[in-house]
Formats: structure tokens, C-alpha cells, sequence
């Protein structure tokens, strides 16, 4: 038995309010993560709805195969690909969505995961991927990289004032020993930024620590295209809703929003939706979240219709 984590999907009921789902609906999780706004989702198109789910951490997807199995009258087609495959995989099925999430947040199996080095609270191996079968660690990204590039991460990645400081600090410390652990990279922050310049809100490598795994994942590489293609795969009607935490995530998905308002779509969230406060009070994860929506005007003559009622699919199941 997996054990099963607790997450409670951000702003599901603004989302549900755009979607408009009814039975039948064919809906594509991009994120699927914890399956926590799917398992909402699956309620509104039985019978007869599709859930497209997309994780590229496949411990998520067994979790979201386990919690989705109880709910029979609808298809689940579960992918451990890369949300930019969104596209590749409807066009194979011809299929077009009527509604697509995008929740861009860590989940809290992430972040409650000490062996994934990703939260400064544990004390683990600097990891960050996202597909631990691959790529570049976070360890590795810190001991082979130039001040210089560390503080343009820095920077680029979360803004941080202090990123000269920070960068400076790391190399120093690898001089003595390769960076291994959290507790390595938070002493680094503790060395480089004055106390009287830390805030009280947050604690002072939280953007450190958000910087250096959107280095290490490039999570934010191409974010604009893979957006855009994820809306240019909605059925006519169709909405696109994009979760997202911080600023480089919202400058990404308002470009490839604007540049679709007019043409096709309406840009329906001129200004991003905010978590209630009660929400923020509930789940603390919401905080920082931010809602765009984006629909696929109607009519549209592009010739492809939603609708998966032709295509014969195991009802749950994880493919490629
Ligand atoms: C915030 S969680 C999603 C939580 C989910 N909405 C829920 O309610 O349970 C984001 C998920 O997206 C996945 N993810 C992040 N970037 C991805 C990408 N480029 N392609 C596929 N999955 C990705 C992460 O592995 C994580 O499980």
C-alpha cells in the first residue's frame, strides 16, 4: 500500500467555476500530482468523462492510479511524460480537451519528503530533481557551477536581493568541503544575509531554495510554450485554468495568454485570481498562488471535436 499524503487541491472551487464540466467532459491534468483536484473533477464528468493525467514523477502518478481506481464510470488515462507532451498525446488519441490544469506548485509529497532535498525544514541530500531516475542534482548544479552563474540563477529564478552574497558564500564553502546537504546551503544563506535584512515572513533561504531547483528542474525553461500548446489543444469552448506561485511562473503563462487574447481566445482573468483568505487560513500552500483562465472562443472552425466516445481505452492505466 502506498502511503498517501495529504493535499489539498489550491483554489479547486474558482477552477470548477471556470470549467463548466458536465458528463461526458474530457479533462487533462497536466499536473496531476496527488490527483486532489482530478478526484474533484471525476465527480462532475461521470459518466462517460476522460481525465488525461500527466506527472513526470511517476511516484505521483502510482498515487493518483490508486486514488482514481475507485471511480469507475469515468476513463482515466494516466502519462509519466512532461506536461509539453500534452499536445503529442491528445493529437495520437484526436482527442481535444474541454477544460486543462495546469497547477505549477511543488505538492506537499514533495516538500514533506525529506529524501527529495527540496525543503530547507529537513536536513537531506541536495537533490531537487523532479524525475530522480535523471539529470543534474541539486549538489551536483552547486559544486560545478561559477559564482557567477549561481548568482544569475539566483536572481533570474526567484529575485533574490542578496543572490552576490549568497553565490559568494557557496563557492567559499565548497572550497572546504563539496556542498552535500540542505543544512550546507542554508548555512551558506544564514553566512551571507545580515540578520537585519532578513524578513520575518519568510525564512531567509526559502528563495535560495526555490531558485536552485527551478535551475536544477528548468521548470520554468519554455513554460510560455508548453502553456500555449497545452491551450492550442482545447476543444472550441474549451478553458485552460494555470496555477501558478510566482512571478516568473505568472509572467509565463500572461504572455502565452495575451498572446492568444483576440485570436481565438479570451483572455478571461485580465488580472490573476487570488486564494480567499479562509483558503489561505486553511491551506497555508495557497498563499502565494495565483489563477489565470484562458477559453477557446466558439464557434471554431478547426474541424476537430471533443469527445474521446469513438476510442476504446482501458478504463485506468498508465501508458508510456
Ligand atoms: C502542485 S503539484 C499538483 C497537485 C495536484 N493538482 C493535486 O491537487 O494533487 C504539481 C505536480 O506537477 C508535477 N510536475 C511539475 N512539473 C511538471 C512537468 N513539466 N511535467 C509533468 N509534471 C510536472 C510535479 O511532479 C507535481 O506532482
Amino acid at each position: 500500500m502506498i502511503p498517501q499524503p495529504f493535499h489539498d487541491p489550491v483554489m479547486v472551487d474558482a477552477i470548477l467555476r471556470h470549467f463548466n464540466l458536465r458528463p461526458g467532459s474530457v479533462v487533462v491534468d497536466g499536473t496531476i500530482g496527488l490527483a486532489g483536484h482530478s478526484l474533484r473533477f471525476s465527480d462532475l464528468i461521470a459518466p462517460g468523462g476522460v481525465i488525461y493525467g500527466f506527472d513526470w514523477d511517476s511516484a505521483m502518478l502510482k498515487i493518483a492510479q490508486e486514488r482514481l481506481e475507485t471511480k469507475t464510470n469515468i476513463t482515466v488515462r494516466l502519462h509519466n511524460k512532461d506536461y509539453r507532451q500534452i499536445g503529442d498525446v491528445l493529437d495520437a488519441d484526436g482527442v481535444m480537451a474541454d477544460a486543462t490544469l495546469l497547477d505549477m506548485g511543488l505538492n506537499s509529497a514533495h516538500l514533506d519528503d525529506p529524501s527529495r532535498g527540496i525543503s530547507f525544514k529537513h536536513d537531506a541530500f541536495l537533490d531537487m530533481r523532479m524525475n530522480t531516475d535523471a539529470g543534474e542534482t541539486a549538489a551536483d548544479y552547486l559544486n560545478s557551477r561559477s559564482a557567477a552563474e549561481i548568482e544569475d540563477a539566483l536572481f533570474k529564478y526567484s529575485d533574490e536581493r542578496w543572490a552576490r552574497a549568497i553565490a559568494k558564500k557557496i563557492v567559499e564553502r565548497r572550497t572546504l568541503a563539496p556542498m552535500r546537504t540542505t543544512t550546507d546551503l542554508v548555512e551558506s544563506v544564514l553566512a551571507a544575509v545580515p540578520v537585519a535584512a532578513r524578513e520575518k515572513r519568510i525564512h531567509p533561504a526559502t528563495r535560495t531554495f526555490q531558485a536552485i531547483r527551478l535551475a536544477v528542474t528548468k521548470e520554468l525553461e519554455n513554460l510560455e510554450e508548453a502553456v500555449g500548446n497545452a491551450a492550442d489543444h482545447l476543444a472550441p469552448g474549451g478553458t485552460i485554468a494555470v496555477l501558478t506561485y510566482h512571478s516568473g511562473e505568472d509572467r509565463a503563462t500572461k504572455l502565452a495568454f495575451r498572446a492568444r487574447h483576440n485570436h481565438g481566445f479570451t483572455d478571461v482573468t485580465r488580472k490573476p485570481e487570488l486564494p480567499t483568505e479562509a483558503e489561505i487560513l486553511r491551506n497555508p500552500r495557497s498563499r502565494s498562488a495565483k489563477l489565470r483562465v484562458l477559453r477557446r472562443d466558439l464557434p471554431d472552425a478547426n474541424g476537430m471535436a471533443s469527445g474521446v466516445n469513438a476510442i476504446q481505452y482501458p478504463k485506468i492505466g498508465v501508458q508510456g
